[in-house]
């Protein structure tokens, strides 16, 4: 993969030299054009000693890499060779007028049905780095995802040293049921899921598993090199550790912006999140374990919690020897993910807006609804006989049937409501002597509502965290948009003691809201569209963690959005 992504990025280079020379123009074009031909297929595995079909892109698992460089147009024709509604979302792709191909189900468009085709195209305008792309419909991202890789343009190095390989690293979790079908179950079972039945790194559970000890994936090193590890978390529930036995990580970039380098022995992403890291092989020869563990702040909470192992092998080393096991923090080690946290700063200066139009404060949580149905041995499996929800300032998301992005465009009425609240309609101590659903009943509400901003708002975000059932960290994604994380702590947000960093906060698209705490982001609306904002633990997105922003157009073409796609599905 390594040696490929190089010759690649010399091709690049050679098929790019010519087009230096022009002028960068405003609408988003594009440098050069990738073509990609997505065609999602069912493929028949075995792993952990059990054969099953999963959803696959051109049956590789994970999928196809989409290779760019900063600024090129990108169009992938995805073909439904399945029988399996789907849409593919890139994530993290600010998609800049082009919302049309974000690609989450019934937020922009209606799912490709079996036998249909639909072609996204975007740019990918001001962003290089590692991203990922996902299945955003049903559980289906489980097994349908890949790496997304944006160079940086010709001739413009890294702001590192170059590294003498890279490879990309793309932590999942694995399960043995039909993952369509195990959604449906535990949204009528109204409990939690289980666990996964492994965790696994580029598609491999490792020696840890059941039947997996030649299940592994492994890259050759060569010593006294530096390499440049692409992670991303695409996992569906679980958020992870990664570390390299006696090796450390140097975090170089993170959703697919520079930062200062900070060097740590682990990293903590949530799925979603990817991190670019440096490591050098420094170590006596030998087989190193790289590995991904279980974090889980919740309590009481089910997971995995056997570890997925790679081999990080020297050249000259005994393939037959014993991996050196890697220390992983515990699964609850709060301030380990803390300080990673902490060192995360922007590399370049920031544009970060200092004066704000709109302050939101949206709570962050799950809730336990009260039974309504006439099986509750069947249907209420939570605590207290309820049915487990979650939700955004008490609000549960309804996924309606149509696109919204099409009722949004052609003003088709009764589809959604515009009356997603600034604030939650309770305040109560959010966060302290968890559970506190029943003192402070914190049944949630129902409802597709929108927020609607102008367009050029500059944006404050206070996202906070609850203990209505139990504190947690949740990973929180914004569509449409990179922001600046420019604050965060634990217990109740507190404006007269936050501390801002308007300095050089990281851009991100994904943020760990810590748990039992809060987050302070900070972006202008100026893309139009309409954007999703949901918590990437897909579970929590299924119980309705979600609410959805809907941004204006603004004045002119350059900030317009354009017309639907003629091939756009219908639902
Ligand atoms: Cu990566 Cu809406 O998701």
């Amino acid at each position: 993969m390594a040696n490929l992504a190089t010759l690649f990025t010399v091709l690049l280079s050679l098929l790019c030299y010519s087009q230096t020379g022009f002028a960068l123009v405003q609408w988003p074009g594009g440098t050069s054009t990738r073509f990609y031909d997505f065609k999602v297929q069912t493929m028949r595995v075995t792993k952990l000693c059990n054969t099953k079909e999963i959803v696959t892109i051109n049956g590789m698992f994970p999928g196809p890499v989409v290779y760019a460089q900063e600024d090129d147009r990108v169009i992938v024709k995805v073909t439904n060779e399945t029988p399996y509604n789907t849409t593919i979302h890139w994530h993290g792709i600010r998609q800049r007028l082009s919302c049309w191909s974000d690609g989450p189900s019934y937020i922009t468009q209606c799912p490709i049905q079996a036998g249909q085709t639909f072609t996204y195209e975007f740019t990918i305008v001001k962003q290089k780095g590692t991203l990922l792309w996902h299945a955003h419909v049903s559980w289906l991202r489980g097994t349908v995802y890949g790496a997304i890789v944006v160079y940086p343009k010709t001739g413009v190095p890294y702001p590192f040293k170059y590294p003498y390989e890279e490879h990309i690293i793309i932590l999942g979790e694995y399960w043995l049921q039909d993952l369509v079908q195990l959604e449906r179950q535990v949204l009528a079972s109204g409990g939690g899921p289980p666990p996964a039945n492994a965790f696994t790194i580029n598609g491999h559970p490792g020696p840890n598993y059941n039947c997996s000890k030649n299940d592994v994936y492994k890259i050759d090193v060569v010593p006294g090199k530096t390499y440049l590890l692409r992670v991303i978390n695409a996992g569906l529930n679980m958020e992870n550790f990664f570390a390299i036995a006696h090796h450390k990580l140097t975090i170089v970039e993170v959703d697919a912006e520079y930062t200062k380098p900070f060097t740590t022995d682990r990293v903590m992403l949530g799925p979603g999140q990817t991190i670019n890291v440096l490591v050098t092989t420094d170590q006596p020869i030998g087989k190193y374990s790289m590995a991904m563990g279980a974090y889980m702040s919740a309590k009481g909470v089910q997971f995995q919690n056997i570890s997925a192992i790679a081999y990080f092998q020297y050249l000259g080393a005994v393939p037959s020897s014993i991996a050196l096991p890697a220390q992983l923090p515990s699964f609850n080690d709060n301030l380990a993910v803390k300080t990673v946290m902490d060192g995360l700063r922007s590399l370049n200066p920031v544009n970060v807006p200092k004066e704000i139009d709109t302050n939101l404060f949206y709570t962050i949580g799950l809730n336990v609804q009260k039974c309504r149905s006439k099986t509750p041995k069947n249907n209420c499996q939570a605590t207290n006989n309820g049915v487990m929800a979650a939700s955004m300032n008490n609000i549960s998301f309804i996924k309606p049937n149509i696109s919204l992005l099409e009722a949004y465009y052609k003003k088709i009425n009764g589809y959604y409501t515009e009356d997603f609240p600034d604030v939650p309609l309770k305040f109560y101590d959010f966060v302290n002597g968890a559970p506190n659903n029943i003192p402070n009943d914190t049944q949630a509400l129902n409802g597709t509502r929108t927020k609607v901003l102008e367009y050029g708002t500059r944006v404050q975000l206070i996202l906070q965290d609850t203990g209505i059932v139990s504190t947690e960290n949740h990973p929180i994604h914004l569509h449409g948009y990179s922001f600046y994380v420019v604050g965060y702590g634990t217990g109740n947000y507190d404006p007269q003691t936050a501390d801002f960093n308007l300095v050089d906060p990281p851009y991100m698209n994904t943020i760990g809201v810590p748990v039992g705490g809060w987050a302070a982001i900070r972006f202008v609306a100026d893309n139009p569209g309409v954007w999703f904002m949901h918590c990437h633990l897909e579970i929590h997105l299924s119980w309705g963690l979600s609410m959805v922003f809907i941004v204006k157009n603004g004045h002119g073409e350059l900030e317009t959005l354009p017309h639907p796609p003629a091939d756009l599905p219908q639902c």
